[in-house]
Parts: C-alpha cells; sequence; structure tokens
C-alpha cells in the first residue's frame, strides 16, 4: 500500500558531525543536532505523519499500533508507532533528513554509508493521554541471537518538551551492559519493555528539542519520555541505523525476547492472523 505524496520540497541543507560531535558522542553515549531539516520539509513531514497515523489499524505492528496495549488493540493508540513509514511514502528518502541523518549516523559508526541500513519509526504521544516511555534500551528489544552495531536518531515534529515527552538520557549508560528488561505490567502481548531493576538514574538528562532537530544514541543509552500532558500531539519521526548484525555462537539471555515472540504468534492466530 503506497500513499501518494507531491516530492518533497528540494533542499540541498546538508548537516554533519566533525571530531567535536564524536567525541560527545563516544564519552556520553547521546548527541544532539538543533535541526537536520528545514522549515518546509518539516510542514511536508508533518502532512506525511498524520496521513500514516490515520491509516487502517491491525493492532500489529504492520501498521500504526499502540506498543503499549496488547497486540490486537485497534483503538486509536495513547502510545502510536508505526514503523518503516517510508513502505507508504517511499519519497521520504528524498528529504535532507533522511539525507542528513544517515550522514551523521554513519559518521557515528564509523563506517562506509554503504554499510548501513536503516529505516524510519514514527512514535505519537497523542495530546493529555499520550503515555509514558518507560527506561530503556534499545538493544533490549533486538534478537539475542545476534550482535549489533548500530545507532538511532530521533526527530520531532512538534517543539518537544519535558511536558510533552521530549527524551531523557543516562549518559555514560552506553558502556554497560544490555541490562534484565520485561514487558510493561508483565504482560509479554505488550511490545514496551521496562527495566526490571531502575539504576541510579540522578544523572538523567532531559533533552528538549526543537522540532526539526535530531539526536541520536548508542543502542545501550538508557532512555526514557515522560507522557504527554499537553493539549498537543507530540509527534516524534525516529530513524534506525544498522550496520548488517552478525550471528552470535551463544545468543544473549534476553528471555523476554522469547516470551513476546510467543505472546505475538498467539495474538495473530487469535486474530486470524497466523
Ligand atoms: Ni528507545
Amino acid at each position: 500500500m503506497t500513499v501518494q505524496f507531491a516530492p518533497p520540497p528540494k533542499t540541498d541543507f546538508v548537516v554533519d558531525a566533525g571530531p567535536r560531535e564524536l567525541a560527545f558522542f563516544a564519552a556520553h553515549g547521546y548527541l544532539v543536532f538543533d535541526r537536520v531539516t528545514t522549515d518546509e520539509e518539516l510542514e511536508w513531514l508533518r502532512e506525511v505523519y498524520d496521513a500514516l497515523t490515520a491509516l487502517p489499524r491491525t493492532g500489529f505492528p504492520d501498521m500504526f499500533f499502540d506498543p503499549s496495549r496488547p497486540y490486537g488493540t485497534k483503538e486509536f493508540p495513547d502510545l502510536g508507532q508505526l514503523i518503516r513509514p517510508e513502505r507508504f511514502v517511499p519519497r521520504v528518502v528524498e528529504t535532507a533528513m533522511w539525507r542528513n541523518a544517515k550522514r551523521i549516523a554513519t559518521r557515528l559508526l564509523g563506517v562506509a554509508e554503504e554499510k548501513v541500513e536503516n529505516w524510519g519509526h514514527l512514535v505519537l504521544k497523542p495530546p493529555r493521554v499520550g503515555g509514558e516511555t518507560p527506561w530503556h534500551q534499545d538493544e533490549a528489544y533486538w534478537e539475542p541471537e545476534k550482535t549489533y552495531h548500530a545507532v538511532g536518531g530521533w526527530m520531532p515534529l512538534d517543539d518537544a518538551t519535558i511536558e510533552n515527552g521530549c527524551l531523557w538520557f543516562l549518559p555514560g549508560s552506553h558502556e554497560g551492559d544490555v541490562l534484565a528488561h520485561k514487558h510493561l505490567g508483565d504482560d509479554p502481548a505488550v511490545h514496551v519493555l521496562e527495566l526490571v531493576r531502575e539504576p541510579d538514574l540522578s544523572g538523567a538528562v532531559p533533552v528538549p528539542l526543537k522540532a526539526g532537530g535530531m539526536s541520536f544514541h548508542h543502542p545501550r543509552t538508557l532512555h526514557y519520555a515522560r507522557p504527554n500532558t499537553t493539549n498537543g500531539p507530540r509527534r516524534a519521526w525516529a530513524n534506525e541505523f544498522q550496520l548488517a548484525p552478525i550471528e552470535l555462537a551463544v545468543p544473549a539471555d534476553r528471555p523476554w525476547v522469547d516470551e513476546g515472540r510467543r505472546a505475538i504468534r498467539q495474538k495473530m492466530e487469535a486474530a486470524g492472523r497466523g
């Protein structure tokens, strides 16, 4: 299914990471850019975003879904996610956001750009009800059978504030292991993970960000976002960048991933989508 859109406005706006940015990322596990796109392009991205988050829902991650409620829930999400929005609007790859984010991520990964695979990920916190994103490490969601070299990018389409759910990071947490996680509310049919035990989070920093800025984080950097308690939406366009993951001889110990795999299979069978 593709949704027809005019091409994004033409721009040659370029942002890149230099030695100072790379050193900050290496030390802290995150990095912030004030701008990776133009006002005109932001308008275009908002139109695309609103169209895609209004598509019919299946209750599963193939469409816009609620990772904070059990798979199969078709109501409008309290916390909404759409993975790979460029499936529906391929022209997203023609944007400055896409090019700049990939350029910066490639520097952070320290590899040749053609080795980097990337995809988008919309995250919506609707006005008033937008749920909390618990503290987590992105790698906790991934296959324990593989090892990853990856970085995440996150761009708000609305100014992100503490009140509407900007990201918080725990600086330096990227140096540690993947911590024990579990499914939100101990329900493996809920996609969202939370920590089993929170470490000392007193050093955590909120990163308010104007629309069109982008933060990057290491897959082990602990991060979090408060619920959206404002009257406006908090729309974010995230991007994931990875090298092809490598199969591990001995899988990592992440039992919550298997629990989640079983739960989604059961829910899909129950929904007649087996
Ligand atoms: Ni995350």
